[in-house]
This record gives C-alpha cells, sequence and structure tokens, in this order.
C-alpha cells in the first residue's frame, strides 16, 4: 500500500473505532503529571502486565499518573493505524509501543522518534541487553526505542485431552504431518487448526515459511527479492494453501483470544500464536499448563526462536518527554520488566532479570532463548525483519492470495514490491 492509500485508511479507522470506543486518543486536554502511553494492550492476559508495570512506575513516581491509551486489536491491528494518524496531525502520545527490527526503522527515518543513546549510556543498558537485541534497535549507529520483552512467535497450541481422544500421540513436527493427521481430525467432525483475522493468517504463514524453508532459507526471504522468484518459494505457498484449507479461514475467529478457546473448548484441534498465549489461558483463563494446554514449537521449528520484542519510544514533539524518560527507565529496569513479563507471557529482554520469576511455560521459554545451541531468527508479522512499507505491501499481496490461491502471482508480488520499497 502506498503510503497516501495508507494514511487514508489510517483516518477511516479512527473515524470508524473513535464511533465504537470512549478514548478517541488525543494528549490535548491531560493535565500536569499525567503521561500518555500507547500500546494495544487492551486484552484479557497482556492488559494485566501493563498495569503491573504502571503501578510500579506511579509507585515510584509520586503524582505522576499514567493515561493508558491503549487501542484493541492483536498485534496493533487497530493501534498502528490510529498512531500513524496521531503522527501524522503531530499529537503524538508521549510514548508508544513498537517492535524492535525494522518497524521502527520509517519512524527514525521520518524523525517521528528522539535518539536514546544519552539514555542508554545513562542507565547502562547496552551491557545489560543482548548483543543480537540491540543491532535490531539501533539505526545509523544510535538508539531508538526501549525493550520490555522477548516473545517467540513459532509456537502450535493444543489441548492434550483432545489429541488423546483423537489417538494422536502429540503435535506435529512438519506441516506435512499436519496434513497427515488433519485428515484423522476431519474424520471425526474437528477443525483441525484454527485461525483468527489477517494478521494470525500471515502469523502462520511466516510459521509455515521458517518450517519449511528452514532458518536460513527463512532469512534469506528478508533480504531480497531474488529467494522469492524460486520454485522453494512457491512450494511453500503452496504448502501454505493447503494448511489453510485444514482451517476455519471461512469462519475466522474474531481475534487471538476467541482463536486460543476454540483450541481449550476442543472444538478445534491446533492453533499457531505467539506466547502472549500463556498469559491468557494460564493466567487470565486460569488454565493448567501441560494438563488444559499445552504447546510445542510451531512444525519444522524445533530448536529455532522466532523472536519479536515490544519496545517503547520517545515521540519527537511528546508534551511531557520528560515523564516520557523516566516511563522508559521502567521499561528498562529489571523491577519493571520482572513485574511486566510473567504476567504478559514474555521473557525479559535483560539478561540479568530474575529467572526464578519465570515458572511453567516461561521457564521452558527463558532457557530456550538463553541456550547457544538455538538458533534465533525476528518476526515478519511483528516488526523486526521486514520495514512498514514492503510489510504493507505483503499484507495486501496477502489478501489477495487468501481469496485467489495463486501462488505464483503471490511470491512475484512479494519480490517486486521489495525492489519497489526500496
Ligand atoms: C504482538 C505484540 C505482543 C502481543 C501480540 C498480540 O505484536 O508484540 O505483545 O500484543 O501482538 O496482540
Amino acid at each position: 500500500m502506498s503510503h497516501g492509500r495508507m494514511a487514508v485508511v489510517a483516518l477511516l479507522l479512527v473515524a470508524a473505532i473513535s464511533a465504537m470506543s470512549p478514548y478517541l486518543g488525543s494528549s490535548r486536554g491531560m493535565r500536569d503529571g499525567q503521561v500518555e502511553i500507547y500500546s494495544w494492550w487492551t486484552g484479557p492476559g497482556e492488559e494485566d502486565g501493563l498495569h503491573a508495570m504502571v503501578g510500579d512506575f506511579e509507585a515510584r513516581n509520586r503524582g505522576v499518573h499514567v493515561v493508558s491509551a491503549a487501542v484493541s486489536g492483536g498485534a496493533g491491528s487497530n493501534a498502528k493505524a490510529i498512531l500513524a494518524s496521531r503522527l501524522l496531525a503531530g499529537d503524538p502520545p508521549d510514548s508508544y509501543q513498537r517492535h524492535a527490527g525494522l518497524e521502527l526503522a520509517d519512524d527514525v527515518r521520518s524523525g517521528k522518534v528522539a535518539d536514546l543513546t544519552a539514555l542508554y549510556a545513562e542507565q547502562g543498558w547496552t551491557s545489560v541487553l543482548p548483543r543480537g537485541l540491540l543491532d535490531h534497535l539501533t539505526i545509523g549507529g544510535k538508539l531508538y526505542a526501549v525493550p520490555v520483552n522477548i516473545h517467540r512467535a513459532n509456537l502450535i497450541w493444543y489441548r492434550p485431552a483432545t489429541l488423546r481422544s483423537l489417538g494422536i500421540a502429540g503435535p506435529p513436527r512438519s506441516w506435512n504431518e499436519f496434513l497427515e493427521q488433519a485428515a484423522t481430525i476431519r474424520a471425526k467432525g474437528l477443525t483441525p487448526l484454527t485461525v483468527g483475522p489477517e494478521w494470525t493468517q500471515k502469523h502462520l504463514l511466516e510459521t509455515v515459511l521458517l518450517g519449511e524453508l528452514g532458518s536460513d532459507g527463512y532469512e534469506e526471504l528478508w533480504g531480497g527479492g531474488t529467494p522469492w522468484r524460486r520454485p522453494a518459494a512457491r512450494a511453500v505457498l503452496d504448502t501454505y494453501r493447503q494448511v489453510l484449507a485444514q482451517s476455519d479461514v471461512t469462519s475466522s475467529a474474531a481475534d487471538w483470544q476467541p482463536q486460543l478457546d476454540r483450541v481449550t473448548s476442543g472444538s478445534a484441534v491446533y492453533a499457531v500464536m505467539g506466547d502472549w498465549a500463556y498469559s491468557y489461558l494460564a493466567i487470565s483463563r486460569k488454565l493448567a499448563w501441560n494438563k488444559d494446554f499445552a504447546v510445542a514449537a510451531s512444525p519444522g521449528t524445533d530448536g529455532v526462536f522466532d523472536f519479536l520484542s515490544d519496545s517503547f519510544t520517545l515521540p519527537t514533539g511528546a508534551r511531557h518527554p520528560d515523564l516520557a524518560r523516566r516511563w522508559l527507565v521502567e521499561c528498562g529496569s529489571v523491577a519493571g520488566q520482572d513485574l511486566f513479563n510473567p504476567l504478559k507471557g514474555s521473557i525479559p529482554a535483560r539478561i540479568d532479570a530474575d529467572p526464578n520469576r519465570y515458572t511453567g511455560y516461561l521457564a521452558w521459554d527463558l532457557g530456550q532463548w538463553r541456550d547457544p545451541h538455538t538458533r534465533i531468527v525476528g518476526s515478519l508479522t511483528h516488526g523486526v525483519v521486514a520495514d512498514n512499507g514492503w510489510n504493507a505491501e505483503i499484507d495486501t499481496a496477502l489478501e489477495l492470495f487468501l481469496r485467489d490461491g495463486d501462488t505464483a502471482r503471490f511470491a512475484q508480488t512479494v519480490a517486486s514490491t521489495y525492489e519497489d520499497t526500496r
């Protein structure tokens, strides 16, 4: 999508959402001592983590109050468009959520976010964050956002009792095995795979690409158009098409939480989703890990960690930059991260956080993240490997592909739009 079209879509969305929500999102009219923090964490599970960190921040900064400007919609599906229109109108929140990686690059290029290198030096953050993550936050030698967490995208969620009742020994270790299992599952009248709105289908696409092409092949896809023109890319897209045909895509869930509900109620067998699902299932829904629900690396990705990191920025023109800086200090602190992450279903970005706070799935996750044998790659859907221009073009091409299933055209469009958006 061109930037012009993106802006129009953003404005239409603002109008549509403001009709539904009492919170329109503007920093105008805020009182002294208030700091506006913008995110998309409104859902059960995600919101708890944010509240815990906000509580700690307010306790440490007496008289300062956070105004949470959160816009619902998984993966920022609504929040990002509204944010774009606010930035365009010169009305930024005091701090907003972005993913580490190329998602930040446009904001940096267009001067929307302030350089935080001095704050990093003052807080000593460069020695407590992993080198690879720092690289994703650095553009032109400067640091532009403070990470609060690490999430993993390549996971498949299921209910052990459902697999037992179907006589299936375990979750599929390849997408071909999934397709074999799907035949058994359908014969028993269940849905093999449940999906949600378009961003969840893109999330699924990225895990199929990773599982089928392997880490090197997956990483190559984001470096240029050429790999998309190879027969291997079309073959994976064909697998993706077959996988989707085994899903409830025609009656897909409203967002990722209801998608997971279909798995735990037993009407669908698998869902591919990031580990924010853990907080939703274990904390909000109070289900037991490895009993009421379980999780494995998505097919073909054992030993690979498809990562993303939620980070906060200091927009240029923020009305309360000093308070925003204090918020960023909270985000980058051990205390803030150790309050936020156990509730959010993520692990700390800092290497010196307290590992004892991470139990159940999160202990396993932290072990995998820190294991030197784990191969780390970046998420497409959650901002790491493609910039916003190309990502928007991929969204448009995917929408069309979901309707016409034309693998050759999809691959060709993704390749050529890479070149067009340079
Ligand atoms: C991701 C974000 C996660 C979680 C998820 C679902 O983009 O990084 O923190 O919010 O979307 O909404």
